[in-house]
């Protein structure tokens, strides 16, 4: 075995998704996400730099939980202290690539921006064994970024041969190979208002934080099961600019009362929501910015574990949430 203890490398963290597919029939038209090992991927990479391979999961991205976010979280910090790891390529389902984009923006975003280093998230629409699989090209893509010693360093996703700012991939089209359209390109201010790494939640001490929907006939009725769960938050993905059925909104406004935090973010996909609601309903919530539901989630869940933390420096959950969200951007 090859002794890479001092030589400079990439380390690749392979999760699973369709990168690592591989086709039910051979026909094309069923895959099974996360089947093929990271070595197998590594072996498709043409580098001038060593690989160090390493398989946190593998498995389909619908299937990701907060304990691995955890581990590869505390993984890629560990990484970026290295000396000899120049930088990392994370390769994941695209379901929720966003999500894993926006957590590691937010807990060693800095780091990678301080040590120098880029982190590059990657995946595939087309399984791996598919004939025209596109995950080779963003692979090696990926790995050309991270051994680009020039450009800006920090957290970055790579998909259909673009380059993201973590923070603002979204996957916007079920199967088009080009799935995070849309999604604004790199863009180096947009990070510029978080200016310190969030805490990592160990694996069990994740705040728990559902999404509930708007929509015509909107009950909250679900809302009291919520509250019995342990429910510490909750982000409505609301009508339109963020609006609120008032039926709903009357048990969103009872779950505040009681201490539950919630952001209103929109289910529509683009824009930013604006502070206040013109009917003044849910006046108490916060807006979620340019985040959407999902990632506004992760936002909300690093927000409340911060705000418990010994570091926390007084911050509440809503100031470290609008730093995330950048709110001062209101229409
Ligand atoms: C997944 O998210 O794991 C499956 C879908 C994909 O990677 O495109």
């Amino acid at each position: 075995m090859t002794d890479l203890s001092n030589t400079p490398l990439i380390l690749l963290i392979g999760m699973g998704g369709t990168i690592a597919g591989l086709q039910v029939n051979g026909d094309g038209k069923g895959y099974l996400a996360g089947q093929v090992p990271i070595e197998t991927l590594s072996g498709q990479i043409k580098s001038k730099l060593s690989i160090k391979n390493k398989q946190l999961s593998n498995i389909d991205s619908c299937d990701m939980t907060e304990s691995l976010l955890t581990q590869l979280g505390q993984e890629v910090v560990q990484a970026l202290h290295d000396p000899h790891i120049v930088g990392v390529v994370v390769t994941h389902g695209t379901d929720t690539m966003e999500e894993t984009a926006l957590f590691l923006e937010l807990v060693c975003g800095h780091l990678a921006k301080t040590a120098g280093k880029k982190v590059v998230i990657t995946g595939a629409m087309l399984p791996a064994d598919h004939p025209k699989a596109d995950g080779p090209e963003n692979l090696n893509r990926a790995v050309a970024l991270v051994e680009d010693q020039d450009g800006p360093s920090g957290i970055f996703g790579l998909m259909g041969g673009k380059v993201f700012q973590a923070r603002s991939m979204a996957k916007r089209h079920t199967s088009s190979l080009d799935a995070f359209m849309n999604s604004e390109p790199v863009n180096l201010d947009l990070s510029s208002q978080v200016s310190e790494d969030l805490p990592i939640p160990s694996i069990d001490n994740w705040p728990r934080v559902e999404i509930v929907t708007n929509h015509i006939g909107a009950k909250g009725d679900q809302i009291e099961v919520y509250k019995k769960l342990g429910v510490l938050g909750i982000v409505l993905a609301g009508t339109g600019g963020g609006t609120v059925h008032q039926d709903l909104a009357l048990s969103l406004e009872d779950f505040m009362k009681d201490g539950g935090a919630l952001v209103r973010s929109s289910r529509v996909g683009l824009g930013v929501i604006p502070g206040q609601l013109a009917n003044a309903r849910l006046d108490a919530s916060i807006g979620a910015g340019d985040l959407n539901p999902p990632k506004a989630r992760i936002a909300l869940q690093l927000a409340l574990f911060a705000s418990l933390h010994p570091k926390a420096k007084a911050l509440s959950w809503q100031d470290i949430f609008a730093r995330i969200a950048i709110l001062p951007n209101f229409r």
